[in-house]
Parts: structure tokens; C-alpha cells; sequence
């Protein structure tokens, strides 16, 4: 799949217009984007995944603390995008990033790790329908998009 799903936490959003810059130097381009103030329940719905972990509830909060930039990214003619997308976000610990990646770069620690991009090509599915209708992404009900991009 050539999309993948990315968000700037609160916390970042005074360097949004450095990490989107970062983010098309790394061979990304936006397909759609939007800011958009999260209530605490979407937040809740978005990481339901991580439900039962400790951290859960003061990460939901600090999501739904401001404004996010949420962007559909894809690569004109590339496969894996969304593991890609990962490699030049780095280390869920800004501490533990590498030279280069987004959260070396913008991150401060967990709590403020500045971006969030998909895991996986499910993910990704799940995370764009999420916030973007098919209209704005192209992607189809299986997956697949139906834009030649
Ligand atoms: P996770 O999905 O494990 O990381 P990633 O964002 O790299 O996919 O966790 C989601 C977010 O939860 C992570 O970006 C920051 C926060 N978090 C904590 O606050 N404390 C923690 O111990 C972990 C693992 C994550
Ligand atoms: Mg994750």
C-alpha cells in the first residue's frame, strides 16, 4: 500500500510547519490534511488498542490537549509506505530515536514524542477511515485505493 496515516501531537504543533517539511524530505507527500481539536473520547476510540496499559489514560489526555495536524501522506509510486512511514519516524522514545528520524528531531521524551504514524498496512487502513472519509483518500471499503497515484 502507498498511503499511511500521520498526526502531530499538541505538543509539536508549534513546529508544524518544520516536521511536514521534514516529512516530504523523506519522500512523503500529502494527500490530505487537517487540524483538527480531538475530544477525549475520539482519542480514547483512535488508541483503544493500548486500552489496558498503564500510560492509557495521561496519553489520551495530553492528545486532547490542543489542536493535531492529521495527514493522509503516500508515496506517488511506492509499496510499504506505512513501514517506511516508521523508519523515518523512529523510536517510540525519542531518547532511543536515531539521528535523522522525526522524533530525534522534535521529540522531547514519551510523553511528548511529537508525531504518530500507523504500524502496519491494517493500521493504516483503520487509522486513515478513522479520520478521512473515502472521498478524501481514495481508499475503498477492502483497502485498496482507488486512485492510480
Ligand atoms: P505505542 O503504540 O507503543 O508507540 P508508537 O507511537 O511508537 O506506535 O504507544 C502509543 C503512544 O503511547 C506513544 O507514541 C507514546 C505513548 N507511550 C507512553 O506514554 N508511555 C509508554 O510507556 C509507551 C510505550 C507509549
Ligand atoms: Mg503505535
Amino acid at each position: 500500500m502507498n498511503l499511511t496515516f500521520s498526526l502531530i501531537k499538541p505538543s509539536a504543533m508549534d513546529r508544524c510547519e518544520e516536521i511536514l517539511m521534514a516529512i516530504k524530505a523523506g519522500g512523503f507527500s500529502v494527500l490530505s490534511m487537517k487540524t483538527q481539536q480531538l475530544t477525549l473520547s475520539q482519542v480514547k476510540k483512535f488508541y483503544e488498542e493500548h486500552a489496558e496499559k498503564s500510560f492509557f489514560t495521561s496519553m489520551c489526555e495530553r492528545l486532547a490537549l490542543g489542536p493535531v495536524l492529521l495527514m493522509a501522506l503516500y508515496e506517488p509510486n511506492g509499496t510499504d509506505t506505512p513501514l517506511k512511514f516508521r523508519k523515518l519516524l523512529g523510536a517510540t522514545d525519542p531518547k532511543q530515536a536515531l539521528e535523522g528520524t522525526l522524533r530525534k528531531q522534535f521529540g522531547v521524551d514519551l510523553d511528548a514524542n511529537a508525531v504518530h504514524g500507523s504500524d502496519s498496512e491494517i493500521s493504516a487502513i483503520r487509522e486513515l477511515s478513522f479520520f478521512f472519509c473515502g472521498m478524501e483518500t481514495g481508499l475503498e471499503l477492502n483497502g485498496s485505493s482507488s486512485r492510480s497515484l
